[in-house]
């Protein structure tokens, strides 16, 4: 959806000058047609490939009214993991009963907004959310559906920041047999929990499926051990997210596809070795939706060049639009729109306009010929930047636009000044 015509970069069939000129920089893009396409892979080679299983957008990606609507027209469930997600997706239309509520500390508000919209499922991280819910749906008379996280102490090759499957995680049950089958029995005999089953999540920006394989191998000898225990079946797997997506040339992403498949094979044949019920698996990526239908866009300003060093490029933006960087060591690529087919024959830096030294966005990237007023690109910036924008140094959050085809639309607006003091009070006494 990414294309070059006449030296210039296009979304589409728009010109990022076109939208940058339109909508003003720093610009979060968006292609439509890829965040579609990207579902109906999904559908295509997953849903339609097996019986009962599902797929679920993990909206902490990106979230945005539009959004939620597209994935509503392709079919999928909605993970939200706060009050805010969910309010959003409520607020939206999105059908409750096809969200699915994560989070490792869930409030009693959340949890009685979860219950009041009627979310189809909650996913119980621990043993305190478990009993506190169960006894909030008995005093309203409900029966709420819950899957327990569970840790399945397996640690994929990501960012530590990004990985969640091993043992020490602040996520999900740990598989300790004093912990895990007490829960269990609990969701059991509680009146108002039916209890579903078990979710995983290893990590984010994976490249391989066997740390899946083997978290799903961890999660059918439990389901094994439930069902000798319990005399109770397991209805339902959900193995999470993880995906990775191409950022640079080091990175090798593989099909979604490759993924679910392992995942389906791995289950398929273990379920009938151990005479076990397949159960209802879902998914529930985020990225890998949104990640690679995104660019930002950036206007030059000031250039240095430090002799035998490097050369700064400072953009409009900057940590504030894509922390990533700063935070994970994240890496990615750009081009100058308005010059998309020149030799990249430069090496240079970008970096943001905020007070802080590691407010770098790509280090000696090469790149065209760069002067002040050229527009950049980087790409792949659609899965958390947006959803991790902050104010820091007071810069307001850029807009977000979507593009079908040959139209655009600001799904979210530019924020302004006036935006940044909208909460700011000074008390009577100070005035
Ligand atoms: N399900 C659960 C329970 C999750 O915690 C996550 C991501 C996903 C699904 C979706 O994972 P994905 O398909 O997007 O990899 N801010 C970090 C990523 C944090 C991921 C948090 N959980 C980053 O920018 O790399």
């Amino acid at each position: 959806m990414f294309t070059i015509k006449n030296n210039q970069l296009y979304v589409e069939n728009l010109s990022a000058t076109s939208l940058a000129e339109k909508y003003g920089t720093p610009l979060y893009v968006l292609s439509e047609s890829s965040i579609r396409e990207n579902c109906r892979a999904i559908k295509r080679d997953f849903m339609d490939k097996y019986d009962d299983v599902h797929a679920a957008y993990a909206s902490k990606a990106l979230l945005t009214s539009a959004v939620v609507k597209i994935i509503e027209q392709e079919a999928f469930h909605l993970d939200v993991v706060s009050g805010g997600e969910l309010f959003i997706a409520n607020r939206v239309g999105f059908p409750m009963s096809k969200v699915l509520f994560h989070g490792n500390n869930k409030s009693d508000e959340e949890l009685a907004m979860a219950l009041d919209y009627g979310v189809g499922r909650i996913i119980v991280d621990n043993v305190g959310e478990l009993e506190r819910l169960s006894k909030m749906a008995e005093l309203q008379g409900k029966i709420v559906s819950i899957l327990f996280r569970i840790t399945p102490g397996i640690k994929p090759g990501t960012h530590d920041y990004i990985a969640t499957g091993q043992k020490d995680s602040k996520f999900g049950i740990a598989l300790d047999e004093k912990i895990i089958f007490p829960a269990i029995e609990y969701a059991i005999n509680s009146r108002s929990i039916n209890f579903l089953g078990f979710h995983f999540h290893i990590g984010s920006q994976l490249f391989d499926v066997e740390t899946h394989v083997a978290a799903t191998e961890v999660a059918i000898s439990l389901i094994k051990a439930v069902k000798e225990r319990f005399e109770y079946t397991i209805e339902e797997l959900n193995t999470g997210g993880g995906y990775g997506i191409h950022y640079t040339a080091d990175d090798m992403p593989i099909p979604a596809a490759v993924f679910t498949d392992a995942i389906m094979t791995t289950l398929i044949k273990r379920c009938e070795l151990e005479g076990l019920k397949r159960p209802r698996v879902f998914i529930e990526p985020g990225r890998s939706i949104v990640g690679e239908a995104g660019i930002t866009l950036y206007r030059v300003g000031s250039i240095k060049e430090i002799p035998g060093i490097r050369t700064y490029v400072a953009l409009d933006g900057g940590m504030t639009d894509n922390i990533r960087p700063a935070l994970y060591q994240a890496k990615y690529e750009a081009t100058v729109a308005n010059k998309a087919s020149d030799e990249k024959n430069e090496t240079v830096t970008l970096c943001g306009k905020c007070c802080e030294s590691g407010d770098i966005l790509i280090n000696n990237i090469p790149i065209q010929s760069i002067e002040t007023g050229d527009l950049v690109a980087v790409f792949s910036t659609g899965a958390y930047t947006y959803a991790m924008a902050s104010h820091y140094n007071k810069h307001p959050n850029p807009a977000v636009v979507l593009v079908n085809d040959n139209t655009s639309f600001e799904i979210v607006k530019r924020e302004t000044y006036e935006d940044l003091m909208s909460h700011d009070i000074v008390p009577s006494y100070l005035k």
